[in-house]
């Protein structure tokens, strides 16, 4: 077999199929044009599909390219020797042209072939349709592979559930052919098979004789045209050929693990926990890298494909604990791949700044809560009796904390715990329905955000006006506001800076109207009522005719478009933590909410 790089196994491969008559197309996007069904690019045929229907490939019927994927459905498995999130397929296609004949002839070469992989033929077994009602036995690809050398030992006929391909629950799809290297090992029992997974044997291919079209009932229409898709997965194919042990090991790894291993102080393999922590951090920073850096970039956000990857990098994040990884570390990691797959991948290249900052702007923002949201859930686990884990705080994880609801699930699990998801989604709408004032307003209001946190920061900045109106002057009002889940910002008019004393004093009345606790109300009205009845705040007209006055007992009475706590004793504890200079006449505080220490 022979040992080769990643770059090498593109180009051999491409040219291969080049010189057999196939155009290099290059690949698609990781976010699928035009199919809202599923998330990510999954295989090399998804950009194709249109074309496998019948419609003409401006590039002509053979095809080839190596395609970015991404596949999260088995996220929880990375970390062991072999599952990876991103990989990338090696594929060749006939539409309407060649059939399995020349497909199987074409592998074979490729495998085989002194020039190409050079896999001696003892080392290879495959695998065909045994056939069903739906589709009759591949004896052509079987005795194709006959007449190719392939001993009938090493020829195994298999069911649709293992040799049938189709992406998702209806579309284009077939029998295939799949191609494996026999480790050499003893077969695990008398029906030892590629089925099984003892590890005997390895896939390295697989050809898909693409034919049929499953439809919603679950019934098979012949295609018009009958198409091969192929798929060889690059990183796995790397494993085997340089004959290392786990997909990590691979040389496309080997900057980005050693840049781990610099800024941690440990070494991959050191431990189980240690690999496994690696592992994961590799891949999810590798999958979050392209996805941020493709042509159809994305961002993390709390939906869709943003969910996915803001996900990837929070778990990361938590592993990275684990081997004290320090923050900013991922931004330095993504900078090994950029420079490994400049050449396959130059937009990464050109997306890189936007990489590091996306990277480091996730980071920053978990890592912040990652350390409150683990005391938190330690101590939740301490007091639960049975199993479950209640939904109402994994909910409280995620609005707190930024805890996606996956990595609490994972964290129960490691402690025999199962998350009451119902109970989560319970909570979930919940919340939605409460801050639904606040989110009809959105577009009017331009609050975004209707966390339980910035509900409450929001909710301090009413009593924050009031009082600076109290301590400064009753001219005093808003001139801007920004609230994060960290903190809120809020710029207004006064010509000097604040005095110790009078920032004391406003952190004072309140923290008074906090220990009140009085209900926050709220009430419909015109612009005139709302004036008439003292309420302070923006009177222009982007509230529309009727605006909402929010109320706080005594201490303040405003227009806003919320979302707000629901009683003041739900804030905490007010701090200011900066007074300074915004522009001419208008000064600037920042401040936040710490827990209430009791
Ligand atoms: N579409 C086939 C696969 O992904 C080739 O395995």
């Amino acid at each position: 077999m022979k040992k080769i790089t990643a770059e090498q196994l593109r180009n051999l491969y491409l040219k291969f199929f080049e010189d057999k008559g196939h155009k290099i197309i290059p690949s698609a996007s990781l976010i699928p044009e035009n199919d809202p069904s599923v998330l990510f690019t999954t295989a090399g045929m998804h950009p194709l599909v249109p074309y496998l229907l019948g419609e003409k490939h401006p590039a002509g019927n053979r095809l080839t390219d190596v395609q970015k994927c991404v596949r999260t459905g088995d996220i929880d498995e990375v970390g062991d020797a072999s599952h990876l999130t991103f990989f990338e397929m090696l594929g060749n296609w006939s539409l309407g042209d060649y059939f399995n004949y020349e497909s199987i002839g074409f592998s074979f070469e490729f495998l085989t072939g002194k020039d190409y992989l050079a896999i001696p033929i003892e080392r290879l077994a495959v695998t065909v349709f045994s056939g069903d009602e739906d589709c009759p036995r591949d004896e052509s690809s079987a005795n194709r592979w006959k007449e190719l050398g392939i001993p009938e030992d090493k020829i195994f006929y298999l069911p649709k559930k293992n040799n049938w391909w189709i992406a998702g629950k209806t579309g284009p799809c077939g029998p295939d052919t799949e191609m494996f290297i026999d480790r050499g090992t003893e077969k695990c029992s008398p029906d030892c098979s590629p089925a099984c997974d003892c590890g005997k044997y390895l896939e390295i291919w697989n050809n898909v004789f693409m034919q049929y079209y499953k439809n919603e009932d679950g019934t098979y229409s012949k295609l018009d045209q009958k198409n091969v898709d192929t798929g060889m997965g690059l990183e796995r194919t790397l494993c085997i050929l340089n004959g290392v042990e786990s997909v990590y090991d691979i040389e496309l790894f080997e900057e980005a693990k050693a840049e781990i291993e610099a800024l941690t102080g440990k070494k991959y393999g050191e431990s189980e926990e240690v690999t496994k922590a690696f592992r994961i951090i590799l891949d999810h920073v590798r999958t979050a890298t392209f996805l941020i850096g493709d042509t159809k970039g994305i961002v993390p956000s709390n939906v869709d494909q943003g969910y996915v990857l803001r996900r990837l990098i929070r778990r990361a994040v938590r592993f990275g604990r684990n081997i004290v990884l320090p923050d900013g570390s991922l931004s330095k990691i993504a900078k090994c791949y950029v420079e490994k797959y400049k050449n396959a991948y130059p937009e990464l290249v050109d997306n890189q700044a936007k990489i590091y900052d996306e990277l480091n702007k996730e980071e920053e923002k978990f890592s912040k809560t990652l350390n409150d949201g683990l005391k938190e859930f330690n101590k939740v686990v301490t007091h639960i009796q049975g199993t479950t884990f209640p939904g109402k705080t994994a909910f409280r994880l995620y609005d707190t904390f930024g805890f996606p609801l996956e990595i609490t699930q994972e964290l129960a699990k490691e402690q025999g715990f199962t998350v009451d998801v119902e109970g989560y989604e319970n909570a979930f709408k919940e919340h939605q329905k409460k801050s639904s004032v606040g989110s009809e307003q959105k577009f009017k209001g331009g609050l975004a955000d209707q966390s339980e946190t910035t509900a409450k920061l929001h909710t301090a900045t009413h009593l924050m006006q009031a009082a600076l109106r109290k301590v400064l002057s009753p001219d005093v009002s808003q001139k801007g506001s920004n609230i994060t889940t960290e903190r809120l910002r809020f710029d207004f008019n006064f010509e000097r800076p604040m005095t110790q004393d009078e920032i004391k004093e406003v952190e004072r009345l309140v923290n008074e109207a906090i220990k009140a606790d009085v209900p926050v109300t709220m009430e419909e009205m015109t612009v005139d009522q709302a004036r008439a009845s003292g309420a302070i705040g923006l009177f222009d007209s982007r509230y529309g005719d009727k605006v909402k006055v929010y109320t706080m007992g005594e201490f303040s009475k405003e227009i806003c478009g919320g979302p707000h706590a629901q009683r003041t004793g739900d804030l905490g504890e007010f701090h200011i933590v900066k007074e300074q200079s915004s522009s001419a006449g208008v000064r600037r505080i920042k401040a936040v909410l710490t827990e209430k220490a009791n």
